[in-house]
């Protein structure tokens, strides 16, 4: 990794170091082995001291990475058109993973008023900020409940699920976990065994020319959109993230997986730089979590690029309401359409899956542009 990465403060250290600590106690006690999709929940979500649920201000300028409803509030007024054609009266919507509270409050305000909207969010300190932001507006759930109607949400909530690494050689297939070695975190392989065994061989992976093939396999993402499937009674889930249908996520040119970490807006790719401190993202399978719906017996309703998906929504007829001529109001939404819409930016390496029950179709925004063919 090149060394230039920003120096954390002493505090922040401390947490880190203690986090190791726990990390090298379940190694300890775990004969010096534990999965990518363990260490990454440990990394991530461990009460306190984990990335998601430490004080640091992970989203926006200060923190390490900007997702699309912290750019402003053009992204969550388009999705709200897409929200508002699939919600019968007195739905509610349920988003997942709600960060700062900036897709919650932006929707609240372009949804008609007495709309529910219920949050599901691990991270008691993100909770709290967007129970600071929101100020009564939402409801937040410890669990799912046990019916749903309506739409669930979930932006940039798959690519932090803990995914298991693997890799795929001439002698076989290994899964990718983590060890201690000199007082430092490394890799470790055994051979892959069980349900992660079984979904590994499913893929079909073209060995380089180099004999090795490193990949992701986001088991905990296909479980969470069972579980999904099974409160909902009808209503969509649409999912936005960064990722590729499965032809595209193991192409033999993608031979190192997609593992990527975030620190104060570097990217790099070492998950044990400093845990607690950085994210850690793997991209997001599509087909995987399409055929995981529809194993649970969703339909696929749409899956389409972010841009495509925006502009069917009506991201220009948005932008057209502010005169350009009046340059402080339309240069941000400007900023915002060309982040969320150039091909370079997010417009075609973030997608919008959108499956359901007992929806009718087509949806607004896959009414052209759909790719679910390409799942
Ligand atoms: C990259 S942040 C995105 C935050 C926000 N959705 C946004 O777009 O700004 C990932 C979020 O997903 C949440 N998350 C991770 N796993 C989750 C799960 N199983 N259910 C609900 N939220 C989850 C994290 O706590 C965090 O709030």
């Amino acid at each position: 990794m090149d060394g230039a990465l920003p120096e954390p403060g002493p505090d922040a250290l401390a947490a880190s170091r203690a986090l190791l600590g726990r990390i090298g106690a379940e190694l300890a006690s775990a004969g010096n082995w534990i999965s990518f999709a363990r260490y990454m929940q440990l990394a991530l979500y461990e009460p306190e001291l984990g990335y998601y649920a430490g004080g640091s201000a992970k989203l926006g300028a200060p923190g390490d990475f900007v997702t699309a409803p912290e750019t402003g509030t053009l992204f969550a007024r388009t999705l709200a058109r897409q929200v508002r054609e699939i919600l019968a009266p007195g739905e509610a919507v349920l988003e997942f993973g709600a960060g700062s509270g900036a897709l919650a409050a932006a929707l609240l305000d372009a949804l008609p008023a007495d709309t529910p909207y219920l949050i599901l969010e691990p991270s008691a300190e993100l909770a709290a900020r967007q129970r600071a932001r929101l100020r009564g507006r939402a409801v937040w759930l410890e669990r799912l409940p046990p019916r749903f109607r309506g739409v669930m949400l979930a932006n940039e909530v798959l690519d932090a699920m803990p995914v298991h690494a693997v890799s795929w050689t001439r002698e076989g297939i290994a899964e990718r976990g983590v060890c201690a070695n000199e007082g430092a975190l490394a890799w470790r392989e055994r051979p892959a065994a069980g349900a992660l065994l079984v979904a590994a061989r499913a893929i079909d992976i073209e060995l380089p020319p180099s004999g090795r093939y490193e990949s992701e396999l986001g088991l905990a993402g296909r479980a969470w959109i069972g579980a999904l499937a099974g409160v909902l009674d009808s209503g969509a889930i649409l999912i936005v993230d960064y990722g590729f249908p499965a032809r595209e996520y193991y192409h033999p040119q993608r031979s190192m997986g997609t593992l990527m970490c975030h620190y104060r807006h570097r990217a790099h790719g070492d998950p044990f730089y400093l845990p607690g401190l950085q994210d850690i993202t793997a991209h997001v399978d599509f087909s995987a979590l399409a055929q995981a719906a529809v194993d649970a017996g969703l339909d696929v309703l749409g899956y389409a690029s972010l841009a495509s998906f925006l502009i069917e929504c009506g991201i220009t007829e948005l932008l057209a309401e502010t005169d350009p001529d009046d340059v402080s109001r339309y240069a941000p939404l400007a900023a915002q359409a060309n982040l969320l819409l150039s091909p370079a930016e997010m417009g075609e390496l973030f997608k919008v899956l959108a499956v359901g029950r007992r929806v009718q179709r087509p949806l607004a925004g896959f009414t052209r542009g759909d790719r679910s063919h390409t799942l």
